[in-house]
């Protein structure tokens, strides 16, 4: 053996010892001979389940994540909501609770991988599919297409976001396996593959050439039509109870060859105010799940984790039907992260196709029933307009939406006079159907009626000319999904008293948020002589309350859930916190879910109450419970019904 040939051999030897570990890059990608992925080139599976950090207090996360990884999943997958991100054109929020970044981080400290879908448009049942509202600046804007101000937009933000994303990405030290590009684009109308051969350039142009990039479309050759181009993996998405290899086999019409995948395997389902709350039963989730696991395929369960839609991030559905606070989806881990026969169920299955790991799973955290606490009567929207609206009232002829306001979420109250005396029941209209999405009338201090989209479209008023009518109107959350989704505001069409349209409005954009947490709702000096409401209805009205977290009990604060026995529709702050919409009149959700992080023991908890229809205060003291059970399925006369999307037969055609 020449000395040559020594050395050489000692170099493969040691390359052979320390070589992979010190020097073979991480790789991840797409084996279109092997029918799968390859992670530094073994051949890889992913058992993913959707996670949003948006819907999950950053307190949480952590113990969010660690459940997920106890239950055997080795990824995650998570959507960026572009407008939870960019409220104002070039104003960003990436920290606390929107600290991306720092989600990212935790999940691979904790040994998960990450399926990330940065939309722009993502649907999940958040406000405008995640699209920033202030894209309607641009009235005729065509949403999720080539449309110039759309896509320089869509360019600026994703110049933005996707290199502060790619050190994360797997290839380069982080846990970022692949990246989704848009969002089941082949339910849209526009089908313009220009759009997305334009949102691959940009992906790739900012997060280089290697990294796997992918779609997800419904398990149906007609939605994979306009969802799927070249360049882009494409993927299904289907839920338990079909056949999962014709289900598989759509995907196979797209992709003749590389791993099976279903990136929303439903293991629950959203639900709507008005509707019966959804459940999809474990038995049903656990068999599907085995057989796709039993093919070798890759899945990601939507959702492991639903969440809270807290403050106002709730979506909407078509005919207009909007999403309650709860994102509790029936899914593995409930609403508040705790453990259920579900988790354990997916948790048996997973267990068959890999080692999981071992040691404590997090407990399920306690709840603590902190009781009743009474409530008192603040003020009411129209005694408060001052210190609510800070930039003032904006007046006009006609009505003008939420977007030409400059506002995007919440309440503007819209204000005008009867210009004739109607001295007999006179027809408050929207007849266009223009109230998006609900309305608190009221004249001269009377509350008169609800106007709703689609629902309620007339109520009857009386009263001198002149008399002050006030028309509050509720954005209760814009469409998320479908053709609708330039969801716009407020009052979008003229309102018309008898056969005339009114004019001369004047409009208040109200920050009610801002004035929540600067504690500027104080109680009202009483005026002895406030007009007498009908008994069903009253004026929309702040209420206040606060109660103390006993020092002498350990480990509080503890997780709580709020409820308003008979209060009927509003909106609930704790300690400046959003905590989101109650309705417990429509149902089915009934209690909101208050987590410790936003309770205090060193102050009293001050509660307010945005109630909007009727308090349960006028006949004596009211007040809300704490308890320590949620409640989100309470029986409701259905409205309306959205199906979960089961593969069908008739999807192949
Ligand atoms: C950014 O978002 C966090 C979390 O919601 C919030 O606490 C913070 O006030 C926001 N920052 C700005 C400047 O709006
Ligand atoms: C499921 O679909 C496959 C492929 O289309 C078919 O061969 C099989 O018979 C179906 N199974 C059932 C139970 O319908
Ligand atoms: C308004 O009043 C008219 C006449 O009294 C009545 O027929 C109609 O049903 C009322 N409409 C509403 C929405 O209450
Ligand atoms: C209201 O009616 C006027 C007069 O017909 C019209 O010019 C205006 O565009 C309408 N406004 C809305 C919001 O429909
Ligand atoms: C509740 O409000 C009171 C009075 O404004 C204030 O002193 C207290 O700090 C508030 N509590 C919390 C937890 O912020
Ligand atoms: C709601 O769910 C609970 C817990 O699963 C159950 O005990 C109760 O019967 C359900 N109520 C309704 C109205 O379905």
């Amino acid at each position: 053996m020449s000395p040559l040939g020594a050395s050489t051999m000692l170099l493969l030897l040691l390359l052979l010892l320390f070589g992979q570990s010190l020097s073979a890059p991480r790789s991840f990608s797409v084996d279109y001979q092997g029918d799968c992925f390859r992670k530094d080139g073994e051949k890889f599976r992913y058992i993913s389940g959707s996670i949003h950090y948006s819907r999950i207090p950053r307190a949480y996360w952590k113990d969010r994540l660690l459940k997920m990884y106890m239950a055997g999943l080795n990824a995650i997958q998570t959507y960026i909501p572009w407008n939870f991100h960019e409220e104002s054109p070039g104003r960003y929020n990436f920290s606390g609770d929107r600290d991306v970044g720092h989600f990212l981080q935790l999940a691979q400290d904790i040994g998960l991988l990450v399926i990330l879908r940065p939309g722009p448009y993502i649907c999940a049942e958040w406000d405008m599919g995640g699209l920033p509202a202030w894209l309607l600046n641009k009235q005729k804007i065509v949403l999720r297409s080539s449309d110039p101000d759309y896509i320089a937009a869509v360019d600026k933000w994703m110049g933005k976001l996707l290199p502060m994303i790619k050190p994360y990405l797997y290839q380069n030290g982080g846990p970022i396996i692949t990246v989704q590009v848009e969002n089941e684009y082949g339910s849209y109308f526009a089908c313009d593959y220009n759009y997305l051969r334009h949102l691959t350039k940009l992906f790739r142009s900012h997060l280089g050439e290697e990294v796997v990039l992918f779609t997800t479309d419904g398990a149906g050759l007609n939605y994979l039509k306009c969802g799927s181009i070249q360049d882009l993996y494409a993927t299904v998405d289907f839920g338990p109870g079909g056949n999962v290899t014709a289900a598989f086999e759509a995907q196979r019409h797209a992709e003749p060859h590389g791993p099976l995948v279903n990136s929303e395997y439903y293991a629950g389902w959203l639900d709507n105010w008005g509707t019966h709350h959804s459940v999809v039963s474990s038995a049903a989730v656990a068999k599907s799940l085995n057989e796709i696991l039993a093919m070798g395929a890759n899945v990601n369960l939507y959702m492991f984790i639903g969440g809270t839609n807290f403050g106002y991030w709730n979506g909407a559905n078509e005919p207009y039907s909007s999403q309650p606070t709860s994102y509790d989806y029936d899914a593995p881990l409930t609403e508040a992260g705790d453990l259920t026969d579900k988790y354990f169920a997916i948790r048996e299955v997973i267990k068959m196709y890999r080692k999981i790991p071992e040691g404590p799973i997090p407990p399920t955290t306690p709840k603590y029933a902190y009781g009743a606490v009474g409530m008192k009567k603040l003020q009411t929207i129209s005694d408060a307009l001052e210190k609510l609206s800070f930039s003032g009232p904006v007046k006009s002829m006609y009505p003008q939406t939420f977007t030409e306001l400059n506002q995007a979420f919440g309440y503007v109250l819209y204000r005008t006079t009867l210009p004739v005396t109607c001295s007999t029941p006179t027809p408050l209209s929207s007849p266009l159907n223009g109230v998006h999405d609900r309305a608190y009338v009221s004249v001269d201090g009377v509350a008169v009626g609800i106007l709703e989209r689609y629902k309620a479209i007339t109520v009857n008023v009386t009263g001198k000319a002149g008399s002050q009518v006030d028309i509050l109107v509720e954005n209760m959350g814009r469409i998320n999904y479908g053709s609708g989704i330039n969801d716009f505001k407020g009052l979008v069409s003229n309102m018309t008293l008898g056969r005339d349209t009114l004019t001369g409005w004047t409009m208040y954009s109200l920050s009610i948020d801002e004035a929540v947490s600067r504690g500027l709702l104080g109680e009202k000096e009483r005026k002895p002589t406030a007009p007498p409401q009908p008994a069903a209805l009253s004026l929309p009205a702040f209420y206040g309350g606060s109660f103390i977290i006993p020092n002498g009990i350990p480990d509080l604060p503890q997780d709580t859930y709020i409820k308003l026995p008979k209060w009927r529709k509003g909106q609930v702050w704790i300690n400046g916190f959003n905590l989101g919409r109650y309705w417990p009149a429509r149902g089915p959700q009934v209690t909101l879910f208050v987590p410790a992080n936003i309770l205090s023991t060193a102050a009293p908890n001050n509660v307010t109450v945005l109630e909007l229809e009727e308090a349960p205060c006028s006949s004596g003291p009211c007040t809300v419970e704490f308890t320590n059970t949620p409640i989100l399925n309470a029986t409701v006369t259905s409205h309306y019904k959205q199906h979960r999307r089961l593969f069908a037969k008739d999807d192949l055609l």
